[in-house]
């Protein structure tokens, strides 16, 4: 396969590999709405033995799994709680008003982190004016935030204070093995306080499609009903869980070569002059003088990078980025400074 781009706009781009291609065509399926593909089955009692829950829902998107999550622990007129740089309050299409009724109350952190003292504060009691406020989204790691690890104490205890405050804590765990592979921690003890955690196939794992939603086993039974509300029941979606039970068992481990590669970048653009975010996981945050002439720039050297502000650029590694890669994207920001 020939590629014209070094496209760093996201780990969401990666193509599936031989292997994975190998596990797609080889899928025993069935249809799953009868609760018959046995590749799902397998892919949900895998991921939820891996990250301790009772039970596991594949769903077609990390976007889903997080709003069927909100369904699950909010009532129409609720509030939830998360980052102002949340995936839920910015990238889902308002979904959360949309589907479940909720408004979002989206606080300031530090790199995506909330601080649990501010959290506690959010918390208002039960006057009627207020809206009941049932949830806590937290992110690892943290997208916007930079990449960034949560620290195991903090994730503890934020999932901590809003038990204390009679309210639902979920994990948005999009890239939670990237935290997993760069705290060297078990997933199962990241995700420990939290009702139910939404973990993506689809990011760094290289799948190409699918997320799953793991929780207690009676919120997941509450949880199929919505996902096929959404129309996210798939039939004989076996040949992509094959694809997400390959990722798990393959492309763990081989995440530190991203955060390797990631770090690289960051020291290579800093040699340049180049201000970047503290590297933590896959993502590199670089501020440039004018977002458009850069991602334009670059894109004339043969590099795709996200625009997220005037100033700043998001480049992602992932499976389909190697270090001549790395010292290719180098050479095309060097051009353009
Ligand atoms: C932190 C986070 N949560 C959720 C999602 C949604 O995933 P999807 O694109 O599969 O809907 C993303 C997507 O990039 C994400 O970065």
């Amino acid at each position: 396969m020939t590629r014209s781009f070094i496209d760093l706009r996201s780990d969401t781009v990666t193509l599936p590999t031989d292997g994975m291609r190998n596990a797609i065509a080889e899928a025993e399926v069935g249809d799953d709405v009868y609760g018959e593909d046995p590749t799902i089955l397998r892919l949900e009692s895998l991921a939820a033995r891996l990250l301790g829950k009772e039970a596991g829902l594949f769903v077609p998107s990390g976007t889903m799994a997080n709003q069927i999550a909100i369904r699950l622990h909010t009532r129409s007129g609720d509030e939830l709680i998360c980052d102002a740089g949340g995936h839920p309050y910015n990238y889902e299409a308002g979904g959360a008003a949309m589907l479940s009724g909720v408004s979002i109350r989206a606080l300031s952190s530090d790199r995506g982190m909330l601080a649990p003292s501010l959290v506690d504060a959010t918390f208002r009691g039960s006057d009627p004016h207020y809206a009941p406020q049932t949830l806590l989204v937290v992110e690892d790691t943290s997208n916007r935030g930079g990449g960034t690890v949560h620290p195991l104490s903090l994730l503890d205890e934020l999932a901590h204070v809003a038990h204390k405050r009679g309210a639902a804590a979920h994990l948005d765990g999009a890239r939670l093995w990237n935290a997993v592979v760069a705290s060297g921690e078990p997933a199962a003890r990241r995700v420990q306080e939290y009702d139910t955690v939404s973990m993506c196939l689809s990011k760094g794992l290289g799948a190409p499609v699918g997320s799953v939603l793991l929780g207690p086993t009676a919120l997941m039974e509450r949880a199929r009903r919505f996902r096929k509300a959404l129309g996210g029941g798939m039939r004989q979606g076996g040949f992509l869980a094959a694809a997400g039970i390959y990722a798990l068992e393959n492309h763990i481990a081989r995440l530190d070569d991203d955060h390797h590669r990631a770090n690289i970048l960051g020291e290579g653009l800093t040699a340049l002059g180049y201000t970047i975010r503290p590297v933590e996981t896959n993502m590199v945050y670089v501020t440039v003088p004018h977002g458009k002439t850069a991602v334009e720039g670059l894109n004339q050297q043969g590099v795709k990078a996200s625009k997220v502000s005037e100033t700043e650029l998001r480049l992602v590694t992932h499976l389909n980025i190697d270090d001549g890669d790395i010292q290719a994207t180098l050479r095309a920001f060097a051009a353009i400074a």
